[in-house]
């Protein structure tokens, strides 16, 4: 039995002020909740500060992205040894906005994979097509693809105890939402294309949606077979609000 992650991505948003008023409200909001795993993935400046507040709770520290490198002359960058030493479990890659911001090929991110994995910490690897792509029938070329460079850079063992997060591009920060179907669709397709090199992996990887999250449609989302919890954006910063998510992830799954 799969045990479901909901996870927040903060993304460019916080303060000091802010870490410790956010994670007080998810402390309180969360004490009682069991049968799903929580994360938040604030800015790396804050992560220590995060990390003190979430002292003693139940909730997991995250990060929003790795380099590829150590240690080294890398201006501006976040290696996997420093966020292993700070205590961050959960690390994002791949997210459509780096692949778009920062240009980040598949083969870049295999190889933030790869470093993550060598520093025992645990890759939520974002993958999902644009609306163009979507528009023109690609979802599952452009799905297998990413996860493909993944795969031929680390191999199917590497999922094990990793994460993938599906999030259509189209649905992040829109308000618009895969429907359940659909998203279930794409999850199916995404174990079974890894369950072609490791069944027995693919059965136990955790594969996350995202994309425009929320109290109303997370029921539905988690409701469906392949998805085990979400990775929410906009949704994270409001205690409630991601309390809300949480608590039906957890429901879902003793249902
Ligand atoms: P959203 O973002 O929940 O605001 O759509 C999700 C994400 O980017 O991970």
């Amino acid at each position: 039995m799969r045990h479901p992650l909901v996870m927040g991505n903060w993304k460019l948003n916080g303060s000091t002020h802010m870490v410790n008023e956010l994670i007080t409200g998810l402390r309180k909001e969360l004490s009682s909740v069991t049968g799903c795993d929580v994360a938040i993935a604030p800015p790396a400046l804050y992560l220590s500060q995060a990390k003190q507040a979430l002292a003693g709770s139940r909730i997991a520290l995250g990060a929003q992205d790795v380099d590829v490198n150590l240690s080294g002359a890398f201006t501006g960058e976040t290696s996997a040894s420093m966020l292993k030493d700070i205590g961050a479990e959960y690390i994002i890659i791949g997210h459509s906005e780096r692949r778009t911001y920062h240009r980040e090929s598949d083969e870049f991110i295999a190889k933030k994979f790869a470093i993550l994995k060598q520093q025992g910490l645990i890759p939520v690897l974002c993958i999902g097509e644009t609306e163009q792509e979507n528009e023109a029938g690609q979802t599952e070329t452009v799905c297998a693809r990413q996860i493909d460079a993944v795969l031929n850079t680390v191999g199917a063992e590497a999922f094990q105890g990793a994460v993938i997060a599906y999030e259509p591009v189209w649905a992040i920060g829109t308000g618009k939402s895969a429907t359940p179907a659909q998203a279930q669709a794409v999850h199916k397709f995404i174990r079974d294309h890894i369950a072609q090199k490791d069944a027995v992996i693919a059965k136990q990887v955790i594969i996350q949606y995202g994309g425009s999250v929320n109290a109303d449609n997370a029921t539905e989302l988690f409701a469906q077979p392949d998805i085990d919890g979400a990775l929410v954006g906009g949704a994270s910063l409001k205690a409630d609000a991601f309390a809300v998510i949480v608590k039906a992830a957890a429901a879902a799954k003793k249902a």
